[in-house]
């Protein structure tokens, strides 16, 4: 099967093609990802309306050159089904990609499905050359710049929220604690490379609801920590050095990472997963990635996380989860069933 994913939620568009032979055998044939993240840096997020003008400017060229890079030549005969974000996301973005998807399952008359952004982020998983099918219940964490979930998957249809947090996403609270420091935006990236020159210890900084009783999280109390804490450094006039904000950044990562891990453990023990898969824009964090790892091997569950380059958004991730929302029988491929859903849960 060839499908064709398309995803315009946010700052990213792209247009993918893979080809699926089954769940464990996939080749990426294109994937190509315009990134409108320099356009959003000056305001320090992601402003709505300017992120669709830009999906309006680029998909058509992004969709050719993902087509031209699969080598397809007759869109009618080679591509068996269209995929298209249509939710969660910023709700003009959002309309453009499915526009454009709708345009072209008319005129080719194709089935369309409309996938979800955080199976998608999920399904980003199974990428991995190496991956295996997964045994049933599996455990995702799911960490992005809107999202912070757990989410437990008992099939490919069943997908259940177990966690969330109750406030900021983890990846935001990255991003508000790296405009604190005076960072670039997106703040996870640098907030990661600054920790690496940091001692976790000299600052010490809380574990939110580290010991509540469910599997929910918070992070703006932590993000309020460093704004007292960079308060308190000025009041006794220590300098904001590099060296300073190296090990805020350091100590920052390892309270959000502790939290996560530890929870993420928790739950896949209660719910007795047989694997943990991380997933989402945050997941390309090292530490994240490598603690959750070291503690899923402790406690005799496999971990997973996705490769680096389909850490953040992108389309061949929105192209598997169409590929599978299609094994659903009752599945409806009609593009004029397909409407946007900018507030999806997943
Ligand atoms: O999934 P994504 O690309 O977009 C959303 O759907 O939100 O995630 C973007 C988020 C941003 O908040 C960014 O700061 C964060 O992922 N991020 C990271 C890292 N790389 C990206 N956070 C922590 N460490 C990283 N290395
Ligand atoms: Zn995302």
């Amino acid at each position: 099967m060839i499908v064709l994913g398309i995803e315009t939620s946010c700052d990213e568009t792209a247009v993918s093609i893979i080809e699926v032979k089954s769940p464990t055998e996939i080749k990426v044939r294109g994937n190509v990802v315009s990134s409108q993240v320099k356009l959003h840096a000056e305001f320090g997020g992601v402003v709505p309306n300017l992120a669709a003008r830009e999906h309006v400017k680029n998909i058509n060229a992004v969709f050719e050159s993902a087509l031209s890079t699969a080598g397809i030549r007759d869109f009618k005969k080679e591509i068996d089904l269209i995929a298209v974000t249509h939710g969660p996301g910023l709700g003009p973005a959002l309309l453009v990609g499915i526009t454009f998807a709708k345009t072209l399952a008319m005129t080719h008359e194709k089935p369309l499905i409309g996938a979800s952004h955080m199976k998608g982020h999920i399904f980003s998983n199974w990428l991995n050359e190496d991956f295996m099918e997964p045994q049933f219940p599996i455990m995702n964490l799911l960490v992005s710049g809107g999202h912070t979930e757990l989410i437990l998957m008992s099939n490919y249809e069943d997908f259940k929220l177990i966690g969330e947090t109750m406030d900021d996403a983890v990846g935001e609270a990255f991003d508000k604690v790296a405009r604190l420091l005076g960072l670039g935006y997106p703040g996870g990236p640098e907030i990661s490379r600054l920790a690496e020159k940091g001692d976790a210890k000299h600052f010490p900084l809380p574990r939110p609801m580290l010991h509540s009783k469910d599997f929910n999280f918070s992070f703006s109390g932590l993000k309020t920590a460093v704004l007292y804490l960079l308060r308190d450094l000025k009041e006794q006039n220590v300098e904001i050095d590099e060296q300073t904000k190296s090990d805020i950044s350091a100590s920052f990562q390892e309270a959000c990472v502790d939290v996560l891990v530890q929870k993420t453990i928790q739950a896949s023990i209660k719910h007795k997963a047989s694997a943990i898969l991380l997933s989402g824009g945050v997941s390309a964090n090292t530490l994240l990635r490598a603690s959750l790892k070291e503690s899923a091997e402790k406690a005799g569950i496999n971990f997973s996380c996705p490769p680096m380059k389909y850490t953040t958004d992108n389309a061949v991730m929105i192209a598997l989860a169409g590929y599978f929302a299609s094994l659903d029988k009752n599945q409806n491929t009609n593009w004029e069933m397909v409407d946007m859903d900018a507030n999806l849960s997943f």
